[in-house]
């Protein structure tokens, strides 16, 4: 534990730059994403038509950016931390031995930490996310972010900046939770798939060959757990918008199911598809590697 504040240091850049690289890569995704949604009957073409100059489709990068990034390392660092204190409890109470590697953690601890990481991130950044949305919001009119802070103080009180957080949670703490199951997963199973057959030393991997593997798993993890927590998504969409009709998360749930039928509960999922798995495959990938490189230091 000698050197932990130095391998946090190190997530927390990883971090930094796998998320920075991946929303800068993604923006064009993200600001289509917007668009379609916010107009009516608009289609990605017909809003693709629309963009005069190819930069265009890179605004608002910079505010995004920091916000994923941030986000990001702050994540991983803290989901590093959380799993290392779970693996160490497990080595003392396996055995004494402190000098082994670290056990491997079980899927329930792989799904708990994932969820518990990001439910603690997602409160600490919870202020930044409701200041965005009311400043991006054209129904509050703030010329600034001070601005739509300082309001937001006076009318409601430090409990307006953690608005919907419960929404939120519930659509992303599992997510989360899934995502980091399954790449555990993937991770020691595809090596195994493309392995086969292959009788060379296995326990090292080109820098190539990891890269593949870690981006594979997480754009497969990213697409698996997005397509089962989706009905969360659209719920928190419709209790974001309309409050009084979908005032409770089970009651919203049960009546859009009932009176929309089961496919509502998937819609606009291919975009948020596409997205999460790009982002999580570019992301991922880079974090990994650069903690390797840190490592070898
Ligand atoms: C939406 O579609 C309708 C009919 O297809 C059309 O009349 C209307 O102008 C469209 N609205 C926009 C904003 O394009
Ligand atoms: C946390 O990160 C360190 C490297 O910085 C790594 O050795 C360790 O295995 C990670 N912990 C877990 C549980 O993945
Ligand atoms: C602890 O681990 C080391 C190697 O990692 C091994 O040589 C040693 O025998 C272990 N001690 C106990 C008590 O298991
Ligand atoms: C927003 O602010 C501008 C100028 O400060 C004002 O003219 C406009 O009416 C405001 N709009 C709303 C919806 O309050």
């Amino acid at each position: 534990m000698s050197n932990n504040s130095n391998t946090s240091s190190t997530h927390l850049v990883a971090g930094f730059v796998g998320g920075l690289t991946s929303s800068i890569c993604l923006q064009p995704l993200d600001l289509l994403k917007t668009r379609v949604q916010q107009t009516k009957n608009a289609t990605i073409t017909s809003e693709l038509k629309r963009i005069s100059h190819v930069t265009d489709l890179w605004r608002g990068t910079i505010p995004s950016g920091v916000r994923t990034s941030v986000g990001s390392a702050l994540y991983l660092t803290f989901l590093n931390i959380t799993r290392t204190f779970v693996a160490e409890q497990k080595a003392q109470t396996v055995s004494m031995n402190r000098s082994s590697r670290l056990p491997k953690l079980s899927s329930s601890e792989n799904l708990i930490t994932g969820m518990f990481a990001r439910s603690v991130i997602g409160f600490v950044t919870m202020p930044v996310t409701v200041i965005k949305v009311r400043y991006e919001s054209v129904s509050y009119n703030y010329s600034s972010m001070g601005m739509a802070f300082k309001d937001i103080l006076t009318r409601e009180g430090p409990r307006g900046f953690f608005n919907g957080f419960w929404a939120t949670t519930a659509r992303d703490a599992p997510n989360a939770g899934l995502y980091v199951l399954f790449y555990e997963h993937f991770k020691s199973w595809l090596p195994k798939l493309i392995d086969r057959g292959d009788p060379s030393d296995k326990s090292v991997y080109s820098s190539s060959k990891s890269a593949l593997i870690n981006s594979m798993s997480a754009t497969l993890s990213a697409s698996l757990s997005t397509i089962i927590t989706a009905p969360f998504d659209t719920i928190k969409t419709c209790m974001q918008l309309y409050p009084q009709k979908y005032p409770t998360l089970w009651g919203t749930g049960i009546s859009l199911v009932r009176n929309e039928g089961v496919s509502r509960m998937f819609n606009g999922l291919s975009l948020r598809l596409i997205r999460k798995a790009g982002s999580a495959g570019i992301a991922w990938c880079i974090y990994e590697e650069l903690i390797k490189v840190a490592s070898t230091f």
